[in-house]
């Protein structure tokens, strides 16, 4: 596999996405689990993170103990509208994380992305980007969001989602070789309308009830 794919295999992180495709799994649960998942996800992700000596006190004695370096600033970029339950579980361990939003929407008959919104930190180019979106399917709206985003020239990109599509993927690699693709899963195909099969349905109608 292309060393630029990174499949996440955490027992913890694999139960919750068998639950997540489960089609009696209720819009509740989903949510959850997305925002379990996400949470899980980003501690992964995080790993390599620099961190700084700081001189502290405990109780007991000084020492110098290890913080997380303060010029390593991350922006969590959300695809919507699914993104935004990555995003929630994303934000609750890396609180002061700063937020970004792309609005791209599938036009039905070609499922080109069509941009409708962008917002993103000023000072994004001092910044690291999580572009989070949870279906890598076409890879349309990923290569789109991360040629975008390339266009701010931050820091740097990784692409984070919970499944890929093999042709997804192969679409997202070969415009974005430089960009890390994070995921759960890599299922099997595409169907005739777009959708990751055997998949668990649309991420984003899944997480809002909106079917
Ligand atoms: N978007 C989804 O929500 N689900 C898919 O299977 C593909 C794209």
């Amino acid at each position: 596999m292309h060393s630029q794919i990174i499949v996440i295999k955490h027992p913890l992180i694999q139960h919750k996405l068998t639950l997540m495709r489960k089609a009696e799994t209720s819009t509740v649960k989903f949510r959850v689990l997305l925002k379990e998942i996400s949470l899980l996800l980003a501690y992964e992700i995080t790993r390599d993170l620099p961190v700084k000596y700081e001189e502290i006190e405990t109780p007991l004695a000084p020492m110098k103990a290890p913080m997380l370096a303060p010029e390593k600033k991350l922006v969590i970029v959300s695809i919507q509208r699914a993104g935004q339950g990555i995003l929630d579980g994303m934000l609750e361990l890396m609180p002061s994380a700063r937020v970004g939003h792309i609005g791209l929407y599938r036009e039905p008959k070609t499922l080109i992305p069509v941009e409708y919104y962008f917002k993103v930190p000023q000072d994004i180019d001092k910044r690291d980007v999580l572009v989070v979106d949870p279906m890598l399917a076409t890879g349309n709206s990923a290569v789109a969001a991360v040629e975008r985003l390339k266009s701010t020239n931050p820091m740097s990109i990784k692409f984070i989602c919970i499944l890929a599509a093999p042709e997804g993927l192969e679409h997202f690699t070969e415009v974005h070789p430089d960009v890390p693709i994070y995921t759960t899963a890599i299922d099997d195909y595409l169907d005739e309308n777009g959708y990751i099969i055997p998949g668990l349905g649309d991420a984003g109608d899944r997480l809002f009830g909106t079917r």
